[in-house]
């Protein structure tokens, strides 16, 4: 078959800053997925889009060419409005668990296809798999049954949903091209809009344990991500939320679903609260939906938890299951006393990561037991002595290296210093 173009042309105008056409966006996506378009081509590409940026118009078009790379998912057999939420990924966060049945029971239906792990920031379905039974791959015709039945369905996204990103995703990843906004908001836009919900809200993070550490250039991020799923016709707002410090007390699989259950149980962690409200409120008035309670009562009241039950056993997990605890168990200690005004995330991040939690390749297992309690979070008094975070793995050898990682993790300050932390809720962007 002749090609309309020659992948050198392409590369070389956007290395020249010029602007590519929309029929030079549709084929070079559609021949890198089909493989006539090369690997050191579309790396070329890559760099020079990360170099010498797209104008609104090209990242339309490029989102676009993903999302018709693939399948496009659509919920129109369900008798109530679809809402997801996106975050971009940080330590400790956990929200989805929580949040997806709690809109569910305040009525609307959350079809939530979510990602594995990869560096420091957990995964939602590694989390979920620390779950006994509980599965990840479902069929779009099982998505639909556990949709229609329980409100809500957290499962991987399937082979067919923007086969592009997911080529593209694998050759960023080593080619040094991940932080381009251009390509972060088309690669998480593309499988948002292809996944057929009709509201999005998105959680962009920033502060040091995100991947978009700086606010301005996290809110950009929403403003681009926000005019893509506009554009497509999804009612997509956006908050910039803090990722400077940990969210709640506990990173790592099992014990991030432990929190969440105590979230869902009407307890948990203030920040973990807060953010699961903010967020389902926007969820249920984006999606439109008249609420048949507010989310605060469906904390209290169990209708939450309710629906987290029924999601979790109609993807074969056991919800009242003991959930897996590792073998190995060690304390850190405040050297000091006074207030502690700092925790940094990353660190953390990476600590729980060493721990076995995270895992540093594709494909790697994770340990379901593995990861950190933080016994004190900032603005809290502390003595010396007292402990800080309990590290839990299966092979104690990793204790060495996850405690080299928290080394300057809190500060803890005698002289009534101001605590260092970002508010939780920096910005909202609405489209
Ligand atoms: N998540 C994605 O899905 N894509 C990116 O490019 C970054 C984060």
């Amino acid at each position: 078959m002749s090609e309309a173009f020659a992948a050198v042309e392409i590369i070389s105008a956007k290395r020249d800053r010029g602007e590519l056409t929309d029929p030079q966006i549709d084929w070079v996506i559609d021949a890198y997925t089909r493989g006539v378009v090369a690997d050191e081509q579309m790396s070329a590409l890559l760099m020079a889009i990360l170099l010498n940026g797209m104008n609104s118009r090209e990242i339309s078009r490029w989102t676009d060419a993903m999302i018709k790379s693939g399948e496009r998912l659509e919920w129109s057999a369900l008798d109530r409005p679809t809402v997801d939420k996106h975050s971009t990924g940080g330590v400790g966060d956990k929200i989805t668990l929580p949040l997806a049945p709690l809109v569910a029971a305040c009525g609307a239906a959350v079809p939530q296809l979510s990602g594995r792990g990869l560096g420091h920031t957990g995964g939602t379905l590694d989390k979920l798999e620390s779950i006994p039974g509980w599965r990840a791959s479902l069929s779009n015709e099982e998505m639909l049954a556990v949709l229609k039945s329980c409100g809500a369905v957290i499962c991987a996204a399937g082979s067919g949903l923007a086969p592009a990103d997911k080529k593209l995703y694998a050759l960023r990843d080593v080619t040094a091209t991940v932080e381009a906004i251009p390509l972060i908001a088309s690669s998480i836009m593309s499988k948002k809009i292809a996944e057929g919900t009709s509201a999005l809200i998105l959680d962009v993070k920033t502060g040091v344990g995100a991947f978009m550490s700086d606010p301005l250039k996290a809110r950009e991020l929403a403003q681009v991500m926000v005019e893509l799923g506009t554009r497509a016709g999804v009612k997509t707002r956006a908050l910039v939320t803090a990722m400077d410090v940990p969210l709640g007390l506990t990173a790592g699989n099992a014990l991030e679903v432990r929190e969440s259950i105590e979230v869902l149980a009407g307890g948990g962690p203030a920040d973990i609260v807060e953010l699961t409200l903010v967020l389902a409120r926007e969820m249920i008035d984006a999606s439109g939906v008249k609420p048949l309670m507010d989310p605060a009562d469906a904390l209290r009241n169990g209708a939450a938890m309710d629906s987290w039950k029924a999601m979790i056993r109609a993807q074969g997990g056991d919800p009242d299951a003991k959930l897996p605890v590792a073998k190995e168990q060690t304390v850190i200690t405040a050297q000091s006393s006074g207030e502690l005004i700092a925790m940094d995330a990353m660190k953390v991040g990476v600590s729980a990561w060493r721990l076995g939690a995270g895992r540093s390749r594709q494909g790697e297992s994770v340990q379901a037991g593995a990861g950190i309690e933080i016994h004190a979070k900032p603005g809290e008094q502390v003595v010396a002595g007292q402990p800080l975070f309990t590290l839990h793995t299966d092979e104690s050898a990793r204790f060495e290296r996850a405690m080299e990682a928290l080394d300057g993790a809190v500060k803890i300050s005698q002289t009534g210093e101001k605590v260092e932390r970002l508010p939780l809720i920096i910005e909202r962007i609405e489209g």
